[in-house]
């Protein structure tokens, strides 16, 4: 079965960016999609200040990435543009990572003015990765996620529409590549279709 990794590029504990990730998380979940999580902010600075490759905290998220079969990078915009943390974590993965691999990036941002941030700067490097499909994103701004102290969110509802379509999106991607690997794609259980 495919699994979807995670991919939070905030810097910050409680993010925006990474209440995105997790409504995704849930929506993937519901349709039994196996989802991996990896938060950048938890991995060794130094190494990957230092583009140290076999540090094992990057060995080890360089093999989650390896084995997924789809990417959902999130990340806040920082001076128009992704955030470093991410930056420094792609730089470190191998030029090929994400050969094969549907990637649907998310962001969270101050105002709408740069919500071609995941277009212009982004997708670039997502493609030079190798990536096979990259989705439109779905771009955020911070009035449209409130995050409680307690680090619960609550999306508005436009916002949650546009999580649903990327989420369909998504699946019926990753499903298509599982099928065209040869293994089975997961069946939400409202679309099992009987015998009669
Ligand atoms: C260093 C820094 C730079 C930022 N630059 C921008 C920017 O250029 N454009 C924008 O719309 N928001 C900008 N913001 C606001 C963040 O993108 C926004 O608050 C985002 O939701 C934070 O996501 P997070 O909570 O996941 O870290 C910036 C915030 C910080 C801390």
């Amino acid at each position: 079965m495919t699994t979807v990794l995670l991919v939070a590029g905030s810097p910050s504990e409680r993010s925006r960016s990474a209440a995105l990730l997790a409504a995704v998380q849930q929506r993937l979940r519901e349709r039994v999609v196996r989802t991996d999580r990896l938060a950048l902010r938890t991995l060794d600075a130094e190494a990957l200040l230092q583009a140290d490759v076999g540090h094992p905290d990057v060995v080890e998220a360089a093999r989650r990435v390896a084995e997924a079969g789809a990417i959902v990078v999130a990340t806040p915009v920082y001076k128009a543009a992704y955030s470093g943390v991410l930056k420094v974590f792609l730089d470190v993965l191998p030029q090929s990572a994400f050969k094969g691999k549907t990637v649907l990036p998310l962001a969270t941002g101050g105002s709408p003015h740069h919500m071609l941030a995941l277009d212009y700067a982004l997708r670039p490097v997502l493609q030079s990765l190798g990536a096979r499909l990259i989705l439109p994103g779905v771009y955020a701004t911070d009035a449209q996620v409130v995050v409680t102290p307690e680090g619960a969110h609550q999306l508005a509802p436009e916002l949650s529409t546009r999580l649903d379509d990327a989420v369909d999106a998504l699946v019926a991607e990753t499903g298509a590549q599982a099928a065209h690997a040869g293994s089975f794609a997961p069946v939400p259980f409202a679309q099992v279709r009987c015998s009669v």
